[in-house]
């Protein structure tokens, strides 16, 4: 896989690297998105663009609430980001099956419904995230990532910024709700 550097993924941003507090969010987010386990997501698919692009834009999302409601817009940037980093991806994908298959072990197992991808993947996320980014260990985010699946997980998100997540990802998320229903009950 071929490293994005610093300034291509500016580049690459086209949504995004005209707006206002781009430079602020860029310098908050830029040491994760500049490691190759992060930009692995761009091989994650993820409904109809790629856990990268997704991840993306939720955290900008959340960086521009959190200011609004005044939070730690570096705690909901993180938070954002690393929202879906959970460890194996749940669509088929070419390209991560070429790079390293163990991105896609358990794609095909059988899973009871509450162990499906939508009910799981939040828990795995806040695991992932310790594993990888341990430097970044804190509370909030913890929480902004644990919570971000609310309603379908029930458990209440707890600080501003866990509530600011996990509205940003339904905002980027709604026109996907059929594709996520179908996957939940299909595919798990
Ligand atoms: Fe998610
Ligand atoms: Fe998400």
């Amino acid at each position: 896989m071929y490293l994005l550097k610093e300034e291509e993924i500016k580049k690459s941003l086209t949504k995004i690297n005209k707006k206002k507090y781009f430079e602020d969010w860029f310098n908050i987010v830029k040491p994760i998105l500049l490691t190759k386990e992060f930009q692995v997501r761009r091989m994650f698919s993820h409904h109809k663009e790629s856990v990268w692009d997704h991840s993306i834009d939720v955290s900008y999302k959340s960086y521009v609430l959190a200011r609004a409601f005044r939070c730690s817009t570096y705690k909901a940037s993180i938070g954002g980001l690393l929202h879906d980093f959970y460890p194996h991806c749940w669509r088929y994908s070419k390209k991560l099956e070429q790079y390293d298959s163990s991105y896609l072990d358990g794609l095909y197992d059988k899973k009871k419904f509450f162990k499906k991808h939508g009910f799981v993947h939040a828990k795995e996320a806040s695991i992932n995230y310790l594993k990888y980014f341990k430097e970044y260990e804190d509370e909030i985010v913890t929480d902004c990532i644990e919570k971000h699946m609310f309603p379908l997980n029930i458990r209440l998100p707890k600080y501003k910024e866990s509530w600011i997540v996990t509205i940003s990802d339904k905002i980027d998320s709604i026109l996907d709700i059929p594709i996520i229903l179908f996957y939940l009950i299909k595919k798990g």
